[in-house]
Formats: structure tokens, C-alpha cells, sequence
């Protein structure tokens, strides 16, 4: 069905026409033992969420909704590592397979143009601060129309289709994701953090770019430089200081 060119990625597999939430299913699935790399998609979500609670629109057919289980063995403040390493196999994927030219706002949106089209949820389970897994949530518009969107987001969204104008064999992008993220993965095992970094700043079309970050402590306003080693985003501000965000949505100035 997927034409799976992994080794452990989307090896266990539940496939839902409707569920609430893949984020809830997958979850579920590794407190009863699911294995790292199982894989739960979902034709329609009628609960769909996303980052800072926010609904996340998932109508049935047309989308690439999906959360796999991670179990890595890394530190609990690491986890930003995975986030940044997931959106860049997504756009990397997306690539390979739509003639679009997708970008990463930091520090898990990919865009096309100023519209969103993927966004990405990762949900940390851990245990006397020791990681046991993670949930992976992706979530792109592939075959959306644009009467498909909602009033609120008609603006801020687009999908690939719209974007490429053509109809994506949805089989196909996942099996590409699933093949990039499993080499990346392996990838940040072998050699921590430093490839990925490279790899996100490849794909980042926000770095350069004057924005604002809203953190939880207050607006941060700068020109963006690039990762440190934790993931944040070095900001450098008009006073010529540097800061760095942890957490938090982009604004372009
Ligand atoms: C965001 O940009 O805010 C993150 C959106 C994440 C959406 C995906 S769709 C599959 C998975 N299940 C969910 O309920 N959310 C994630």
C-alpha cells in the first residue's frame, strides 16, 4: 500500500478513516507497547490539534494526517532536536516529490510563499525526567481546495496542490517522509545534532529575515541568524545584542 522503503519507520501501521486525533491513537498504542516507528494515519481527524492548543483543520481525503511513535534514547532537553529534525525530512520529502518551493519557518512551520501548508506537533512523555517517548504529529495540506478552508486561515494556508497545481498521490509523499525521516534519524544517532542543523538552516527561509518572536516572556524582536546547539533561534537585535528563543511563533517584519 505504501511502498515503504524503511526499516523501521511505519513498520506497524493503523490506518483510520476517522479518529479525533492520531495524537491520542499513537499514544495509546505505546502505553500498550507499540514499538518506535508505528504509525498511525488517519483519513479525517475530528479533533485535530496543534501547537499551543490551537485546532488543527483535518478534513477527510485530502490531507496527510499522521503521528508516529519515538523512542529515543536522548536527554528529556533534547527533545527540540526531534522537532527540527522532523520538519526538515517532511520538506526534504516534499521536494522530492512536488515541484514547490517549500521553506521552514522557524522552528517547525513549512511554507510556500508566506502560507502555510505542513505544520508539525511533537508531545513528550517522560518519567523522572527520563524520556520514554515521543509522539510525532504531521500534518499537511496535500489535496486541499481552497473552498476546503475554513474563513479564519483562507489567508494564512495554501496546499500543494493549490501551490503545484496538480492532484498527489498521497501513498507516495508518506513513504518519502517516512524513507528521509528514518535516514535522518539514524543520521542524528550516529552524529547528534550538528547535520541536522545544517540541514534546517538549508531549508529555513527565516534566517536573515527581520521577525518577532512572541515567547511566553515577552515579544523579541531581531534579525534571524541561525540555530544554536540546543535548536533555539539566535535572534540579533537593533541594540546589537543577541538573544536566543527557545519557544514561541514567528512573525516576518
Ligand atoms: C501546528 O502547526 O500547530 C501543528 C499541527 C499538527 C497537526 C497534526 S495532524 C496529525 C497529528 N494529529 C493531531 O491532532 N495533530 C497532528
Amino acid at each position: 500500500l505504501l511502498k515503504l522503503k524503511t526499516s523501521r519507520f511505519g513498520r506497524q501501521l493503523r490506518i483510520r478513516s476517522k479518529t479525533e486525533s492520531t495524537q491520542n491513537e499513537a499514544l495509546s498504542w505505546a502505553k500498550e507497547g507499540a514499538q518506535e516507528g508505528a504509525l498511525v494515519l488517519a483519513e479525517e481527524q475530528t479533533s485535530g490539534r496543534g501547537r499551543q492548543n490551537r485546532p488543527w483543520h483535518s478534513p477527510p481525503g485530502k490531507g496527510i494526517w499522521m503521528s508516529m511513535v519515538l523512542k529515543p534514547k536522548i536527554p528529556l532537553q533534547f527533545t527540540p532536536h526531534l522537532t527540527l529534525l522532523t520538519v526538515v525530512a517532511v520538506c526534504r520529502a516534499i521536494k522530492r516529490v512536488v515541484p514547490v518551493d517549500v521553506g521552514i519557518k522557524w522552528p517547525n512551520d513549512l511554507l510556500v510563499g508566506e502560507r502555510k501548508i505542513c505544520g508539525i506537533l511533537l508531545e513528550s512523555f517522560a518519567e523522572d525526567e527520563r524520556l520514554l517517548s515521543v509522539i510525532a504529529g504531521i500534518g499537511i495540506s496535500v489535496n486541499l481546495d481552497e473552498q476546503d478552508y475554513p474563513e479564519g486561515i483562507k489567508d494564512k494556508a495554501t496546499s500543494l496542490k493549490i501551490a503545484s497545481g496538480k492532484e498527489i498521490d498521497r501513498a507516495t509523499l508518506v513513504a518519502e517522509i517516512l524513507y528521509e525521516w528514518e535516514q535522518l534519524y539514524q543520521l542524528y544517532e550516529e552524529q547528534g545534532f550538528g547535520p541536522v542543523r545544517t540541514l534546517w538552516e538549508a531549508q529555513s527561509i527565516t534566517i536573515g529575515r527581520t521577525i518577532s518572536v512572541n515567547t511566553p516572556y515577552g515579544e523579541v524582536n531581531g534579525v534571524a541568524q541561525g540555530l544554536d546547539e540546543s535548536g533555539a533561534l539566535v535572534l540579533l537585535g537593533r541594540d546589537g545584542q543577541y538573544r536566543k528563543v527557545f519557544s514561541g511563533d514567528v512573525h516576518f517584519l
